[in-house]
């Protein structure tokens, strides 16, 4: 079956979609994304998500090119086209299309894009059932990670340097020792006496929306819960480990660069959240 994208208001073949080689998404990086889960053909947290793109591209300045109300039946839509029972929405807005220039073009229309993917939930489930490993490294970014913004670079650069290490993801750690979160998802552990800690807001990450999700999970268990930086010899000491993102749902941390964590075997508590998320998402 082949796969469907939307572009500027038309769905084409995967294949053939395109913007212009002016686009500044493509020149300068100028623009956000938002990436929603898909369960049994349902888009989770919908509004969180719609809410975090309104809020990067008022950050930007990009005018938003769609109301929420429509662009719901296009991520609908972008779902049904593609046939997707269990995967991902990905959604991106750049600030359109203008000759090179540095300052924001006057009168310019916002681009955008929506993709939609399957992922293999059973093989999800198997993958994070085993638990993965991370590998530390100094947080290179810019000072607003609050954004979602495109541009990516020292992620990607961060998640190379992991896999080359073994490592499936990477977790950043701020001049002071800390953690800030993960190349791609946030950062959580739950230390020895049993406190679930994960990273406080502000411009040092991304607010993720399974992070919200997994903190109301976790109220709902009564759990002891802590927002602040945590070290990464706090992080080597913990009880358990886990990552969070729309893509990785809850994900077990089993070693942090060569130091198992607890018994090397995904925590108990990170597969409890992990079955609550998918509960809650499916209600
Ligand atoms: C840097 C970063 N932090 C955290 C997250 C997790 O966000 P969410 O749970 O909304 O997917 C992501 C997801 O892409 C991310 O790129």
């Amino acid at each position: 079956m082949s796969r469907i994208a939307y572009v500027n208001g038309a769905y084409v073949p995967h294949r053939q979609a395109c913007v212009h080689i002016e686009d500044r998404g493509y020149q300068f990086a100028d623009g956000i994304y938002e990436v929603w889960a898909v369960q049994n053909g349902k888009l989770i947290d919908r509004e969180g998500h719609f809410t975090r793109m309104d809020r990067s591209l008022s950050e930007l300045q990009i005018t938003k090119p769609m109301s929420h109300a429509s662009l719901m039946p296009v991520l609908h839509e972008i779902v049904r086209k593609n046939r997707v029972k269990d995967g991902l929405v990905y959604l991106q807005i750049t600030r359109g299309v203008s000759p090179r220039d540095h300052p924001f073009p006057k009168n310019v229309r916002p681009s955008i894009v929506i993709t939609a993917k399957s992922l293999n939930a059973q093989k999800a489930e198997q993958f994070a059932g085993k638990g993965v490993a991370v590998a530390t490294m100094r947080d290179e970014r810019w000072a607003r990670c609050d954004i979602k913004s495109v541009s990516l670079l020292p992620n990607i650069l961060a998640k190379q340097a992991a896999k080359e290490k073994g490592a499936y993801e990477a977790w950043m750690v701020d001049q002071t020792g800390m953690v800030t979160e993960g190349s791609s998802s946030n950062a959580w552990i739950i230390t020895k006496d049993g406190v679930l800690v994960t990273r406080n807001l502000s411009t040092e990450i991304l607010g993720g929306i399974t992070r919200e999700r997994v903190l109301m999970l976790a109220a709902e268990r009564q759990l002891t819960v802590k927002e602040r930086a945590f070290s990464v010899a706090e992080a080597k000491e913990a009880r358990e480990a886990f990552m969070t993102s729309s893509i990785n749902l809850v994900t077990p941390i089993i070693r942090i660069d060569e130091k198992a964590v607890a018994d090397g075997k995904p925590g108990p508590m990170a597969c409890a959240l992990r079955k609550d998320y998918l509960q809650s998402a499916a209600t």
